[in-house]
């Protein structure tokens, strides 16, 4: 950075911190190593600042501070992103919301939930529980990242194919322009067309747009009821039909629907110690999930209808979840994924999205692309396929992270994800990680507007320049 503008910049800061105080600017060696990355990256940079206000005003002066100095600045949420968005580079600022926390009202007539921005998504979820209600938003990072970046991002997670992704659950906000202006825009009601719906620019747009400060949420009703199945079948014809199955007979009450593919299953019982809650050496398996409101006659309808399944011969195997510590079990078959770093050791993740119908025939390409491709590759493969949702993860053995053949690998997955039509993020975001594959699922005229809103919201760049677009 140049010396002058290196001045104005920490004058700038200053005369903020005079502000908000010493708390909530945080310079030099006051400035956290964990705001200088998200989850995702192994090197951190050192922002400038890390700025946490505790409200709109706060993160208005913020960014009016950033703006008469010309620094750029980016928003920080629970930093638990897989692609980089938050992510600051050296001279930047980081504006955290780690300070802006609390639920502020909870309608129950219109089944609403006013939360501030940096509120993590378990203490959302745990407050709707304690108030007889229920936020469907489900993610492995749930205790970590804050609802303001589960906006940002428009995380998917594990109920997406029953409520929807997160731009689903969202009736209102309010967002920090970076002119300064607070957009306080918190609509409680489902029908409102009075002209555009604004919340929907900010909601996956990775804060590039606007710095989301507070946000209505839905509610829905508690679920009195679990019921958990874990089932192998012979080959995805099967998970197709299985999928049919749990739709129709099901119906709204299917709450997820998870597949896992034999490679996966056998890392995972091999070498993190998962027990298998059913045989193993089977073609596929699938966690199903089914929410109701009637304790008496719900689990019974599920079992039946998994019984019934079973003897059409549709199931090579099933375990039934009897308890709720049993469905636990069965979705920490799932979650063990998480844990992937310490059991793979380094390896880079994907998030594809792909017609549920083409989701073997990728899997069964790429993993042959993969490993004639680049040699001693190996990859495993799961995921939401309810919702055409795969997740891979791919990875040389005894590389570095730094030393994985990451272009190459790219190169394959993202060339079969456009060969097929699919998309290179389905629930992540594109961050700066996925950046340059953008146009493997976006047209150049959906890319040329994306540009356009940008310079039309943020004409200096400023506002996480880089990311996305
Ligand atoms: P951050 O990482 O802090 O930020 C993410 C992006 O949002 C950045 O671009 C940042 O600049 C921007 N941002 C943050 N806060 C704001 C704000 N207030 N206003 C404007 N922009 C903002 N994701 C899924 O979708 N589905 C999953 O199933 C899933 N599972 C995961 C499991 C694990 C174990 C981990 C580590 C991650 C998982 N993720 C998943 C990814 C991640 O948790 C989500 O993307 C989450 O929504 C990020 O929230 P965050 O608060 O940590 O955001
Ligand atoms: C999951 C994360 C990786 O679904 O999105 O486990
Ligand atoms: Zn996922």
């Amino acid at each position: 950075m140049h010396a002058m503008k290196r001045d104005e910049g920490r004058e700038a800061l200053s005369q903020l911190q005079r502000k908000l105080g010493a708390q909530a600017v945080l310079l030099g060696a006051d400035v956290p190593a964990r705001n200088g990355n998200d989850w995702s990256a192994s090197l951190p940079q050192t922002p400038l600042a890390v700025v946490r206000p505790v409200d709109a005003a706060g993160v208005s002066d913020a960014v009016l501070a950033c703006r008469k100095a010309g620094l750029c600045y980016v928003p920080q949420g629970g930093l638990t992103g897989l692609c980089r968005g938050a992510s600051p580079e050296a001279g930047w600022v980081a504006i955290s919301l780690e300070r802006m926390v609390g639920i502020e009202e909870i309608d129950p007539a219109s089944a609403t939930m006013t939360v501030r921005a940096g509120t993590s998504l378990e203490t959302i979820q745990k407050a709707a529980d304690e108030r007889g209600m229920f936020f469907p938003l489900d993610l492995g990072s749930r205790g970590s990242c804050a609802i303001g970046g589960n906006l940002s991002t428009n995380a998917g997670g594990n109920r997406v194919i029953r409520y929807g992704m997160t731009r689903e659950l969202v009736l209102g906000l309010e967002v920090v322009l970076p002119d300064g202006t607070i957009m306080t825009s918190l609509n409680k009601l489902i029908k409102n067309n009075a002209g555009y719906d604004l919340k929907h620019l900010f909601i996956g747009s990775e804060g590039t747009l606007g710095i989301i400060t507070r946000v209505v949420l839905k509610l829905f009703p508690k679920p009195r009821s679990t019921m958990a199945a874990l089932c192998a079948v012979p080959d995805y014809a099967a998970v197709l039909a299985l999928l049919n199955e749990a739709r129709s007979g099901l119906g709204p009450l299917l709450s997820a629907f998870e597949v896992m593919w034999p490679d996966y299953w056998d890392v995972i019982t091999t070498r993190a110690g998962v027990r298998s809650p059913v045989g193993t050496g089977h073609g596929l398996y699938v966690l199903v999930e089914a929410q109701g409101t009637d304790e008496a006659t719900d689990a019974p309808r599920f079992e039946a209808w998994l019984a019934d399944l079973l003897e059409r011969g549709m199931l090579s195997d099933a375990a039934v979840s009897q308890s709720v510590a049993q469905t636990q079990g069965f979705w920490a078959v799932r979650d063990i994924c998480s844990e992937f770093g310490q059991v793979l050791g380094p390896h880079i993740p994907y998030d594809i999205g792909l017609a549920v119908a083409g989701m073997d025939e990728f899997v069964r390409r790429c993993k042959a692309a993969l490993a004639s491709g680049i040699p001693g590759c190996d990859s495993v493969y799961y995921g939401h396929i309810g919702d055409g949702n795969l997740h891979l993860v791919s990875w040389v053995p005894g590389l570095s992270v730094d030393q994985q053949p990451k272009e190459e690998m790219d190169q394959i997955v993202y060339g079969l994800v456009r060969e097929m039509g699919g998309s290179v993020s389905a629930e992540h975001g594109i961050g700066t990680l996925k950046k340059k594959w953008l146009g493997h699922a976006r047209s150049e005229a959906e890319i040329a507007l994306m540009r356009t809103l940008k310079a039309a919201l943020d004409p200096d760049r400023l506002l996480n320049p880089g990311k996305v677009i």
